[in-house]
């Protein structure tokens, strides 16, 4: 467990919710009590208010650990996304507020995005795009990248969108992973003040072998690009489409996406998601969570659609429920620190959902930024990806909510497909850096290592104890690794792989993972596979890499090296190892930090103590080392490391 998280759950602040805000919540104070009563009629109840075109014979088919949710009920995502606001009258409302990073800027209408995912749907057709297919996209973030899952959808062809930020490795890696037949990407997305190259990795990663027919091109920033027989400019082929398309109706179970994120090895794991279960979770808890109000409320959520809150909360939660979204391009310092600020104030955002580590980042910068800009219209506060600090929580809430907006902490996972704990706004009182309590109809605990529940002023494992709708239901191509990852460690539970703690008043506390994954601006990344692209550098001999405390990111990577014999540690070698990293994986898996060392510190079954190089790299006295297999090893590792100086 991260030991710099462990002063979390000390604090008892609570901030109960405003009567104004709690008499127009969209949810009742009785919901928790509704939902415990029969559990399954309540998520029947949820899925109700999705367009099913034949209703589920039932709720939940339940063969642990796998689960079919809504068996027999047929519908389709996209249908119910876009289709549906157009058909009941919706379709003048903006669905998507988009702001590019040079500051161009479209709004597109529920009637207009209809269109384009129309012609979308029948261009991936004359491609060859048949139900059960993969599709990777590999997009910037313009809404192109929203139209071209929701095509996908509609054809009911599994997407795999792969985060813009991944090298062309890691493209891949996915593409084959997933055997994806097409790949819809752009030229480029504009990011930092300039124009960001994606076709030019896509034709990196196509050099490998892969069953790859087309690559579907948007042209976003006019760079030169190589283009062969394989590639389609996006307005040669999706413009020239009719605006004719029947959605069809698919299986409550059929697959609706794969999701790459990082796992304890170095093999990224495709988590996979199916439609009627996920599409009910997600829309129920962007209802409730974020209490929308689709005719008022302008919502933005600052994720990437890389990510799986981009998917649940840009994508098919808040258009399911008619949302008007604003989408961003680009980066919150370009082209100065208060971007953010002036496009909630530009749009007169009402909603916003963002990241621990952008609110730290923003405090860093300083108040003056938020304070140029008039951000009143804003009514709730989210926070998701990791447990957000008291100090963040209460600074969010102050200088951007000026103190009347109450706050979520979201906590789920790539897995839960959508929020399992969250407060419900109008109806819990908040403590910051509390995720608080389950939301309805989800059931999680706290238990020891023996699946013992832990009471208030406890501390353990995070288990989910019942199948959830929006769950998991498996790794792409991995049945046992599937098994073996959630469900092995606890008899019967979904072991989450975070630490927790309840407080006396027995609120939920996050601490950080309790395996051997980082977490790096909200983003998950293994610290196997980092060492497994240091290992894969000519110089280096072995590799152990740590998710060290930072003040920003919440952990920054740490990696500690062994050099090949032969090999000196001249000053190059630390930038030439930090960017043989990022062409592996990505530049989100830099290391901060790479320290060589002559050993490092094992178990006598050979695995390496993470624990004890988290001591170092978070600058703490080594703590107990009875364990190791050489005792000596931490005080050479400490005493090689005096002599060379530290690099932030
Ligand atoms: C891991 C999941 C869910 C979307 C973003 C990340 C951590 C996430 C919180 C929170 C404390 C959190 C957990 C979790 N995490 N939200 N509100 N409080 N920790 O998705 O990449 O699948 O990562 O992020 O450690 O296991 P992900």
């Amino acid at each position: 467990m991260n030991e710099a998280l462990s002063n979390l759950g000390n604090e008892n602040r609570s901030f109960p919710p405003s009567k104004e805000f709690a008499a127009q919540a969209n949810a009742k104070p009785d919901i928790y009590e509704m939902a415990d009563k029969d559990y399954l009629a309540f998520w029947g109840r949820q899925a109700s208010n999705l367009y099913w075109h034949r209703k589920w014979d039932q709720v939940l088919d339940w063969q642990s650990p796998f689960a079919k949710w809504f068996v027999g009920g047929k519908l389709n995502a996209s249908y119910n996304a876009v289709d549906r606001h157009v058909l009941e009258g919706r379709g003048d409302r903006v669905a998507f507020l988009f702001e590019g990073e040079p500051g161009d800027s479209r709004q597109i209408t529920y009637s207009q995005l209809l269109i384009e995912v129309k012609k979308c749907a029948n261009a991936l057709a004359q491609l060859g795009i048949r139900s059960g297919d993969r599709v990777a996209i590999y997009m910037p973030m313009i809404p192109e990248a929203a139209i071209a899952m929701l095509a996908c959808a509609r054809v009911g062809a599994a997407h795999s969108v792969v985060f813009g930020g991944f090298s062309a490795d890691s493209l891949l890696a996915r593409i084959q992973d997933a055997d994806a037949s097409l790949v819809i990407t752009a030229d480029g997305g504009f990011r930092k003040g300039g124009a960001l190259a994606l076709k030019a990795i896509v034709d990196e990663a196509l050099k490998g072998k892969t069953h790859v027919k087309n690559v579907l091109v948007v042209r976003r920033t006019g760079q030169e690009v190589a283009f062969s027989d394989r590639d389609i400019w996006w307005h040669d082929l999706v413009d020239k489409q009719s605006s004719d398309h029947e959605a069809q109706a698919f299986d409550s179970e059929h697959p609706l996406f794969i999701l790459y994120t990082s796992g304890t090895t170095a093999k990224p794991k495709g988590i996979s998601h199916t439609t009627g279960g996920y599409l009910t979770q997600a829309s129920f808890t962007h209802r409730v969570v974020f209490d929308l109000k689709p005719e008022k409320d302008i919502y933005w959520c600052t994720a990437d659609v890389g990510w799986i809150t981009g998917h649940s909360y840009v994508v098919y939660g808040p258009l399911i429920n008619g949302a008007t979204q604003v989408i961003y391009e680009g980066t919150p310092d370009t082209p100065h620190k208060g971007r953010i600020f002036e496009i909630i104030e530009k749009y007169g955002v009402t909603i916003l959902y963002t990241a621990p580590t952008l609110i730290r980042t923003w405090m860093k910068w300083g108040d003056e930024h938020p304070n140029r800009f008039n951000l009143k219209s804003l009514r709730l506060l989210g926070s998701v990806g990791e447990p957000i600090n008291p100090e963040a929580w209460i600074w969010y809430r102050k200088v951007i909510g000026s103190d009347n907006c109450p706050i979520v902490d979201t906590w789920w996972q790539t897995e839960t497909g959508a929020i399992m704990i969250s407060p419900l706004p109008g109806i819990t009182a908040t403590k910051p850096g509390s995720a608080m309590r389950a939301l309805p109809g989800i059931s999680v605990k706290v238990v020891d290592n023996e699946a013992r529940e832990v009471g208030n002023g406890g501390g353990g494992y995070l288990v989910i104890d019942r199948p959830w709708p929006s769950m998991l239901r498996g790794i792409w191509g991995e049945p046992e690794r599937y098994k073996q990852t959630y469900w092995s460690r606890f008899d019967g539970l979904y072991f989450a792989g975070d630490g927790a703690k309840l407080d006396n008043d027995g609120a939920l506390w996050l601490l950080g993972r309790v395996d051997d994954v980082m977490n790096v601006s909200g983003h998950r990344i293994s610290t196997t596979e980092v060492e497994s692209a240091l290992v894969s550098h000519a110089s280096i001999a072995e590799a152990a890499v740590v998710g060290a405390k930072d003040e920003i990111t919440g952990q920054a990577i740490v990696a500690f090296v062994i050099l090949r014999g032969g090999v000196a540690a001249d000053k190059d070698l630390e930038q030439s190892l930090k960017s043989h990293v990022t062409k592996e994986i990505g530049a989100i898996a830099r290391p901060r930090q790479i320290m060589v060392v002559s050993e490092l510190p094992k178990t006598r079954s050979g695995k390496i103590m993470r624990r004890l190089l988290r001591d170092v790299a978070e600058n703490r006295a080594v703590g107990d080392a009875t364990t190791l297999a050489d005792p000596n090893v931490m005080k050479l590792i400490s005493e090689g490391l005096k002599s060379e100086k530290r690099e932030d």
